[in-house]
């Protein structure tokens, strides 16, 4: 089972499309896959066709502490989508609460994980949809995965705007001891334009072979899709949204898992 989050503090560059299409498309592929909503705003669980109020149970029971009477396993809370193969841990906004709950918590940040460890599970793969923010519930997304993948959208400062996020994992890496991959995704990208090129030189010099080769091109139908609460292999298969994120599907599916990749921090 591969665990990855979808994540950058920056909101709208794509967290929540990529976890969207990157998981139907996994599921097209013949892998079972469960999105884990992490997110307050609860956009994966709003674009995979659900209404989040109609839950009794969501992420944030799961992520509730031990001996809580509101606290349910992972397995009690998975809902499946209308596409086969594809799995969802639904959100709403009783999550914004988690920070606040989880306050005074030991071992808060490993709620999640500790959930996914606990029941067995069948999946090919899990993809956590990350807020836009460095708190608890990031930070419980990045203790549970193995992989990460940071979606980018090229801009001037896009290099910039993840610093922040980089020095968490590293923060994570020396006082919690784990040590996700890092991937790096480019979305909502414009190919055409003088900035794309600048940019994606300077993305392509820093993260070297972890960005991937697919690139998610700007595209109507992937945010038509999500407004209609399906995916965009369902909405408009042969958009170039669609392709794309097939493509990407088929990129992870291929990993090369053992070739070694640049080092992004000094080591440990
Ligand atoms: N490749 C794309 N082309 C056009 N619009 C996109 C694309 N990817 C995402 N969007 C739209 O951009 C907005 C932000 O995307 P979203 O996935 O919600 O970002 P995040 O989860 O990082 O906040 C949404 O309205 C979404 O539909
Ligand atoms: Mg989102």
């Amino acid at each position: 089972m591969r665990i990855f989050s979808i994540a950058n503090q920056k909101g709208g560059v794509a967290k929540t499309t990529t976890c969207i299409n990157l998981g139907a498309s996994l599921a097209y592929h013949a892998r079972k896959v469960l999105v884990i909503d992490m997110d307050p705003q609860a956009h994966s669980t709003l674009g995979l066709g659900f209404e989040p109020n109609e839950f009794d149970k969501t992420v944030l029971n799961v992520l509730e502490p031990p001996r809580s009477p509101f606290r349910a396993e992972l397995r009690d809370v998975i809902v499946p989508t209308r596409t086969p193969n594809l799995f969802l841990v639904p959100a709403n906004i009783d999550l914004a609460g988690a920070e606040y709950r989880l306050i005074d918590q030991l071992g808060r940040e490993d709620f999640l994980n500790s959930s996914i460890k606990r029941c067995p599970l069948d999946f090919d793969y899990i993809l956590i949809d990350c807020p836009p923010s460095l708190g608890i519930l990031t930070i419980n997304a990045l203790k549970a995965c193995r992989e990460i993948i940071i979606t980018i959208q090229p801009h001037y400062f896009a290099l910039r705007g993840i610093e922040e996020f980089m020095e968490t994992v590293e923060i994570m890496r020396e006082n919690l001891k784990h040590e996700p991959e890092i991937y790096v995704l480019i979305t909502i990208a414009d190919t055409r334009t003088n900035l794309y090129r600048e940019v994606i030189g300077e993305i392509e010099e820093y993260f070297e072979e972890r960005l991937f080769k697919t690139v998610i091109h700007k595209n109507i139908a992937l945010a038509e899709a999500s407004s209609h609460g399906v995916p965009v292999i369902e909405y408009e298969p042969s958009s170039s949204g669609a392709q794309n994120y097939l493509s990407l599907a088929k990129e992870v599916i291929n990993f090369e898992k053992e070739k070694p990749k640049k080092r992004l921090f000094r080591k440990a």
